[in-house]
């Protein structure tokens, strides 16, 4: 089974959760389009739901596939929110915005009851860090922000290069207008003190690690689908 494959089959178990009537947070990614192209066959079969999508690309495909969209102003609280995700790990603390979309994610994802992350097997770990951590900062003071993240990293242990992202020799630039540094730190133990350090540094607008937001994660392998639910 290819890594399409168990996307498309991780992103059929999501659905198996939706219902006619929701309000539904519409991830990003390649997984979450797989979940998209499913659910569009769903609503042409009839299914009525609404979509909040977490970025301008899945706004597009939301719309060239014919899924109701509407903004998170027009709906703020939202049924269940399903997305894909760059590390797991077996708590449900994820890293995100591998895409670059995790501000929007962030935000829908804490606007619904439930969130549903579905991934390949192969994103989870015991510890997070594995993948580099994407930090959303804001384009002024960059070298200040990147300077104040490097110490409070320290602070906590940790280090590594922080990267920009780039695209096509650019800045690459999210949907808020902003650029993201790709912290390299490895392994992050305590990802609790690390989220509250990045938040308490002005420049910093988001960072993709997200705590006690997944109230399950579907992880497709070709052995078949694995749930992990949260325990609270
Ligand atoms: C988008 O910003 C990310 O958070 C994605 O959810 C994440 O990168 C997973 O993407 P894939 O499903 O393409 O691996």
């Amino acid at each position: 089974m290819d890594a399409k494959a168990l996307k498309i089959e991780a992103a059929r178990a999501a659905l198996t959760h939706v219902e006619s009537g929701m309000r539904l947070g519409i991830g990003t990614g390649s997984t979450a389009e797989e979940f998209v192209r499913l659910l569009a066959e769903k609503v042409s079969a009839g299914m009525a739901v609404t979509g909040v999508p977490t970025s301008e690309r899945t706004a597009a495909l939301c719309r060239e596939l014919g899924v109701p969209l509407a903004t998170l102003d027009e709906m703020p609280e939202l049924d269940l929110t399903v997305d894909g995700a760059d590390e797991v790990d077996p708590r449900l603390a994820l890293i995100k915005g591998g895409g670059g979309a995790l501000l929007r994610e962030k935000i829908v994802a804490a606007a619904s009851t439930r969130m549903i992350v579905i991934a390949d097997q192969s994103k989870l770990v015991e510890t997070l860090g594995r993948f580099p951590l994407p930090i959303e900062v804001n384009r002024f003071g960059l070298r200040a922000t990147e300077l104040a993240i490097a110490r409070a990293a320290g602070k906590l242990g940790l280090d590594g290069p922080l990267t920009l992202r780039m695209t096509n020799g650019e800045a690459f630039v999210t949907d808020g207008g902003h650029l993201i540094l790709d912290a390299s730190f490895g392994r992050i133990p305590d990802t609790r003190a690390l989220s509250e350090a990045l938040h308490a540094i002005p420049g910093v607008v988001e960072h993709g690690l997200f705590l006690g937001l997944a109230t399950a994660v579907i992880l497709a392998d070709p052995a078949g689908i694995q749930t992990l639910q949260a325990t609270r």
